[in-house]
């Protein structure tokens, strides 16, 4: 298993283009059977949940036909209602949006309990109220899942939390139903204004994505369309708290600065001077950096997929800063991690009280889930000495090109093998 080498201490410098949104081509990509012809689906991000949703979507019978490195045609005109292989569906959350992909195609969908990082409970009752509101019934058996109707007829549906994967399941579940769906309490991210930006290109009638409350009024049939991913957001915050832990300065480019605004809110308050432009954002610091508290909210909130880079960066700031993990019950298992490059941080359920030290110094450590991973590519970065990180598959699950990313902004990193660990120097950069 191929690990990263990082040497430390070296101050980000340059500009790197953001990769498209995973979050939102993963709920596009199986948004796209439902139509009744060819969906081009462009910006795709080259990262591995990528190519496994598209497996998933070969499995079930989609011509799944690469363009080229980031954009697909999908043609789901030859579908079957089959169920992916377990090992598919295990390894990514996502997965679980065929239920309403397949629910609104056949009236019916079978897929196994899905997988996804591992952070806590990850249940999935508020996917099955929508569904229930909209006239299906569901049973879990075997480690899968199956629901199915008569007819999907629309509803109101009061979500009891606020859920981006239930939000984005009522959404493919209500598009084609029989009148209107009004999901409250929905959520509000980007990506699901991407899927409803995505499904109206089709044909769809959706309005309210981004606010609240979504209206779904049921069409008829779904056409092919060409769309193209946004930026993603999280990719791009955690480049910029990469720039702002190394002392560097940094421009990203192809980003919505407006998308990531409750991220560089927080990068300012802790010290960070920012510059945005209309796809832009350039970052420095030149003063001190003032420690702060967070708490992960939805969004616009501060988003939990930020919360273990920005508690990286808090661990070397001066002063006592405390993150509330306000989205998930166990998001801070990194921080083990964090503790054996000289971090001091406690933690009591859903927060850490983080004391910043002057430096981290470099060790070998384990990504524990994808966020996580980044933040300790971050420490990596700022620590002095060298680190390697192992389990680098779940960072490569969200960050495209990360390695070639950091090391044209000057980073001495670089992906070694077992075998070299042992007699590689520091990476020439
Ligand atoms: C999505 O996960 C993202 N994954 C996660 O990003 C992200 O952390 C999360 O949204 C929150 O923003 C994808 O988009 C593929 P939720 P999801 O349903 O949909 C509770 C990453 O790093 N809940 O919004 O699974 C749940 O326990 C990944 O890119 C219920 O109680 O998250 C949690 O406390 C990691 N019942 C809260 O809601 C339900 O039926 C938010 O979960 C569903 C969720």
């Amino acid at each position: 298993m191929d690990k990263i080498l990082i040497s430390g201490g070296h101050k980000l410098k340059g500009k790197i283009h953001i990769s498209g949104a995973k979050n939102a081509a993963l709920a596009i990509l199986p948004a796209a059977i439902l139509s009744d012809g060819i969906c081009r689906i462009e910006n795709l991000p080259n990262i591995s949940d990528i190519t496994l949703m598209c497996r998933i979507l070969a499995d079930l019978g989609v011509d799944v036909k690469m363009v080229d490195e980031k954009a697909i045609e999908i043609d789901p005109r030859k579908m079957r209602s089959s169920v992916a292989s377990y090992e598919l569906m295990r390894s990514i959350r996502a997965s679980c949006y065929l239920l309403g992909a397949l629910l609104a195609k056949f009236n019916e969908s079978t897929i196994y309990l899905p997988g996804g990082c591992d952070f806590g409970t990850r249940p999935i009752d508020q996917h099955l109220k929508g569904f229930t509101a909209l006239g299906a019934t569901h049973n879990i058996d075997g480690g899968m899942i199956n629901v199915r109707c008569e007819r999907l007829v629309g509803s109101n549906v009061y979500m009891d939390v606020v859920s981006v994967g239930a939000t984005v399941n009522i959404m493919l579940a209500a598009v084609k139903a029989e009148g209107l769906t009004v999901i409250e309490n929905a959520a509000k991210e980007p990506h699901i204004v991407d899927l409803a930006n995505f499904l109206n290109c089709m044909g769809a009638d959706i309005v309210g994505a981004g606010t609240d409350i979504i209206k779904i009024k049921g069409v008829k049939s779904l056409k092919g369309t060409n769309y193209s991913i946004i930026p993603d957001q999280i990719e791009a915050g955690t480049y910029l708290t990469a720039a702002v832990a190394t002392g560097g300065e940094i421009t990203i480019e192809s980003v919505t600065p407006k998308h990531l605004e409750s991220i560089t809110a927080k990068l300012k308050e802790i010290g960070a001077e920012l510059i945005e432009g209309n796809d832009s954002i350039h970052i420095k610091c030149s003063g001190d950096l003032k420690r702060c508290n967070v708490k992960t909210m939805p969004h616009p909130g501060f988003p939990t997929d930020m919360q273990p880079q920005i508690t990286t960066l808090l661990s070397i700031v001066p002063g006592t800063s405390i993150v509330n993990e306000a989205v998930w019950d166990n998001r801070f298992r990194y921080i083990e991690e964090l503790r054996r490059m000289g971090a001091n941080i406690s933690v009591d359920g859903r927060l850490a009280v983080i004391e910043g030290v002057e430096n981290l110094t470099g060790a070998p450590v384990k990504a524990t889930d994808l966020r996580a991973g980044s933040a300790l590519v971050i420490a990596g970065l700022a620590a002095k000495g060298k680190t390697v990180i192992s389990n680098i598959h779940h960072i490569e699950r969200g960050y495209e090109s990360i390695v070639e990313k950091l090391r044209s902004l000057g980073a001495d990193i670089c992906r070694i093998s077992e075998e070299e660990i042992k007699s590689t120097e520091a990476c020439s950069v």
